[in-house]
């Protein structure tokens, strides 16, 4: 019988101010066998070693900012609201990163009602994110004159940041609709600042608008907007593969997702698979257990830290 495929696992926190964080303190970091009670290091990160940060720290965590913020919402279409967001300068500068996203949430409501947020475009200290108003926790974002708390940084809206970060002078892809144009403008700005020409393709799914069009377009992406990703995204992907991309990304539903990687399996096409993260997520801290999935040995992964890749594949 074919064994299910193990995961390799990285966190995307290793390394950073939030590291060690409320995992190494319970044992079960992502990043360091050592903080998990194994007798060896087993790790293959190259960067700031997480089993000294949590010695040298002595259990202290040093938690993510939350501050109450002055925003201004504009309403872009039914139900499609863009939040500009007046941030600490400190907090700001990190949000430029692909897959930097905030959790946000309505000043009077308890923090179960955490919303994570995309970032859209950073410029100084005003934010910008785009938010689809899908039920009761994002009908409270946009409600006018209701104040806004943000907790932040957050880094793992995407899955395969190391690949995005690698490529180099080459061609980029991105497959984008709906919402998960925001996370597509960050991963063009990575791509670009790589030296890569960078090549979109948007749909307004259920937004009802492509509202990164002109933002991509002055940051020089080659932008082909179309009705329906489905019907016209996945053929138009199918004729850009034939110029042989160093990536392509996915942005939007899981069902996106699939058919992108189907397009990539048809083609024969070497070029690896970038996708924005759909868990459901509250704390973004790996504790609450709202994105958590389990390997096939039964090893927890917290989709909110964990960048995953399968060793089968
Ligand atoms: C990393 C990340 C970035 C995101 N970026 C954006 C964005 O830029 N703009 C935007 O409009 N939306 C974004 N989302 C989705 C957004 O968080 C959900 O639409 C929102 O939480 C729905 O809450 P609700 O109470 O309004 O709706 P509900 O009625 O509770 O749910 C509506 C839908 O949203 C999903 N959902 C509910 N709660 C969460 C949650 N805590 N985390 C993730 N999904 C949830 C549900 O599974 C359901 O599919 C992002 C999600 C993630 C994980
Ligand atoms: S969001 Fe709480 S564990 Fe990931």
């Amino acid at each position: 019988m074919e064994q299910a495929a193990e995961w390799s696992l990285f966190c995307v926190d290793a390394g950073s101010a939030y590291c060690p964080c409320y995992l190494a303190e319970s044992g079960e970091c992502i990043a360091c066998s050592l903080l998990r009670g194994e007798d060896f290091c087993q790790c293959s990160w190259s960067g700031t070693c997480s089993y000294l940060n949590q010695r040298w720290a002595r259990g202290a965590v040093k938690s993510r900012q939350e501050e109450e913020v002055e925003v201004t919402r504009t309403e872009l279409a039914p139900n499609l609201f863009c939040l500009e967001l007046m941030l600490q300068a400190e907090m700001a500068r990190e949000l430029v990163n692909p897959g930097a996203f905030l959790l946000l949430r309505a000043l009077e409501l308890p923090p179960q009602a955490w919303v994570p947020v995309s970032v859209v475009e950073v410029r100084g200290e005003k934010v910008r994110v785009v938010v689809y108003v899908d039920g009761p926790k994002t009908r409270f974002l946009v409600k006018p004159a209701s104040h806004l708390v943000v907790k932040g940084p957050f880094y793992n809206g995407v899955q395969g940041l190391a690949i995005l970060k690698r490529v180099r002078d080459g061609l980029g892809l991105i497959i984008a609709g709906g919402v998960g144009q925001s996370t597509a403008a960050s991963v063009a700005g990575q791509l670009l600042r790589g030296g890569n020409r960078v090549r979109a393709c948007l749909a307004p799914g259920r937004a009802g608008l492509n509202y990164t069009a002109d933002l991509l377009r002055a940051l020089g992406v080659e932008v082909n907007e179309v009705s329906s990703l489905r019907r016209e995204g996945l053929a138009t992907l199918s004729q850009w593969l034939k110029e042989e991309p160093e990536v392509v990304f996915s942005g939007g539903p899981d069902a996106l997702h699939r058919g992108v990687a189907r397009v990539l399996q048809e083609q024969g096409a070497a070029a690896p698979l970038v996708t924005s993260q759909n868990a459901v997520m509250c704390c973004g801290e790996g504790l609450c257990g709202s994105c958590v999935v389990f390997t096939a040995k039964r090893r927890r992964v917290p989709r909110c830290k964990a960048q995953y890749q399968s060793e089968g594949r």
